[in-house]
C-alpha cells in the first residue's frame, strides 16, 4: 500500500489495489463524480461492480481516507496483450492532490506483472487534467478520437453540461521496448499524421510506396451501446463476414452508433487500399495504436462521427497536443470537403 503523504493534504490517504469488498465505496465515488451520467451502468451498481472486480475484468486502484473511498481508477487487460487505463473518478473534495496520478502507479505495476505490452488511456477533452496525469506517467499521445462518449456525461465540479459528444485524446504508455523504425502501408493523404504520431513514440516511420498484392481483408465489428460507438476491425484472417462494408456500416448506424471507427493493421499491404476505400466513405485519421493490430502489430484508427465535433470544445494544454488536434481536424475537413474554419 502507498501512503500518499508527500503532497499537501494527502497525509492519511492510502492508495492500494481494490478487492470486491470495495465495490460499494467505488460505486459511491462514481456517483459523486458523475451523478447518474456515467455511461457504464455497472460503475454505480455495487453488485455488478463487485463481480467485475472479482473476475478481474476491471482491476481497480482506490484512494482511501479513514477507510472511505475518495478516488478510484481501473486497469482493464485485453485479449490482444495490451490494457486500458480507464474509469477514473476522484471526489470533488479530494481533487488536485495528485490522487489520480498516485492511483495509476499500482495499476502500471500490475500491468507489468501481467506482461502487457502497452497501456492505453482515453483522456477527456472537456478539461485537460487527465491528459496531464497520463503525461506525468510517461504516456505519449497518439491520437484524438472524436465523439467517443455521450453528451449526457457530466464531470461534476468541473463541467456540468457538454455542448457536444465528448472527444478524447488517446494516450499510450509502452511497457516494452520496440524497434526504432517501422514499415507501414498507408496512402499519401495520411502519411504526415502517421509519421507525426510515430515520432511522438520515438519511432521512425518508413512508408511502403510499391503496390503489393494482398489478400482481401475480413471485417468484424463491435458495437458499444453504453458509449454509442462502433469499431470495424480489418484483418487478413477470420470468419467470412455476413455483410459488405457498406451494409455493415449502415447496420451499425441503424443500431445506434453515433461514431464509427475503423481499425486496420499498419503492417499489412492491404491497408493502403482499405484506407482509401474508407476515406471515400467519410473516414479520417484518428490515431495510431501500438500493439492493437492483427497479430499484435500496430493499428491505424480512422473515424467517422455522425455529427462533427468542433475543435473549440477540445481542451489541450500540453506541448504537442495542439499539433495533434490540428492534424485530426484538418484531415476531417479534407475528407468531408468542409473548409477547416467551418469546423471551428
Ligand atoms: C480527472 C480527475 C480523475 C483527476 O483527479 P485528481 O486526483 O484531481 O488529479 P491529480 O491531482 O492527480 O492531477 C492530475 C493533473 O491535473 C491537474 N489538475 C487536476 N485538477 C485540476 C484543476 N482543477 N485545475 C488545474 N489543474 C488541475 C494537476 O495539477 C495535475 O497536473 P500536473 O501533473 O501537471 O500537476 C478528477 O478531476 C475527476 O474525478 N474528474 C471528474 C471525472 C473526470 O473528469 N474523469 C475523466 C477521466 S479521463
Amino acid at each position: 500500500m502507498l501512503h500518499a503523504g508527500n503532497g499537501v493534504g494527502t497525509t492519511g490517504i492510502d492508495v492500494r489495489l481494490a478487492g470486491p469488498k470495495d465495490a460499494h465505496g467505488i460505486a459511491r465515488c462514481f456517483s459523486e463524480a458523475y451523478g447518474a451520467s456515467y455511461p457504464n451502468p455497472w460503475a454505480t451498481d455495487p453488485a455488478l461492480l463487485s463481480m467485475r472486480v472479482e473476475e478481474e475484468r476491471s482491476i481497480f486502484a482506490v484512494a482511501l481516507e479513514r477507510g472511505v473511498v475518495v478516488g478510484a481508477t481501473a486497469l482493464e487487460p485485453r485479449a490482444d496483450g495490451t490494457g486500458d487505463l480507464c474509469h477514473a473518478a476522484v471526489l470533488p473534495s479530494h481533487r488536485r492532490l495528485g490522487l489520480f496520478s498516485l492511483m495509476n502507479a499500482p495499476l502500471v505495476e500490475k500491468a507489468r506483472g501481467l506482461a502487457l505490452s502497452a497501456l492505453f488511456g482515453r483522456c477527456v477533452t472537456s478539461h485537460p487534467f487527465s491528459q496531464r496525469a497520463m503525461a506525468s506517467l510517461g504516456s505519449s499521445f497518439t491520437g484524438l478520437s472524436l465523439s467517443v462518449a455521450p453528451r449526457s456525461m457530466r464531470f461534476l465540479g468541473i463541467q456540468e453540461d457538454l455542448t457536444q459528444r465528448e472527444a478524447c485524446f488517446d494516450s499510450v504508455l509502452l511497457l516494452e521496448s520496440r524497434p526504432c523504425s517501422t514499415r507501414v502501408h498507408v496512402p499519401p493523404d495520411v502519411r504526415f499524421a502517421v509519421s507525426h504520431t510515430y515520432a511522438e513514440l520515438g519511432v521512425r516511420c518508413e512508408f511502403e510506396r510499391r503496390a503489393i498484392d494482398a489478400p482481401r481483408f475480413r471485417i468484424s465489428s463491435e458495437l458499444d451501446r453504453d458509449l454509442g460507438i462502433a469499431t470495424v476491425r480489418f484483418a487478413s484472417r477470420g470468419p467470412r463476414p455476413a455483410r459488405t462494408l457498406d451494409e455493415e456500416l449502415s447496420r451499425l448506424e441503424t443500431e445506434g452508433a453515433e461514431a464509427l471507427f475503423a481499425e486496420l493493421p499498419l503492417a499489412s499491404p492491404a491497408t493502403a487500399g482499405a484506407v482509401e476505400a474508407l476515406r471515400d466513405r467519410g473516414f479520417s485519421f484518428a490515431a495510431v495504436l501500438p500493439g492493437r493490430g492483427e497479430g499484435r502489430s500496430d493499428a491505424l484508427r480512422l473515424q467517422r462521427p455522425l455529427r462533427d465535433v468542433t475543435p473549440d470544445v477540445v481542451a489541450a494544454d500540453l506541448p504537442g497536443l495542439d499539433t495533434l488536434r490540428l492534424l485530426v481536424f484538418q484531415d476531417r475537413a479534407a475528407v468531408t470537403g468542409m473548409p477547416a474554419e467551418q469546423l471551428s
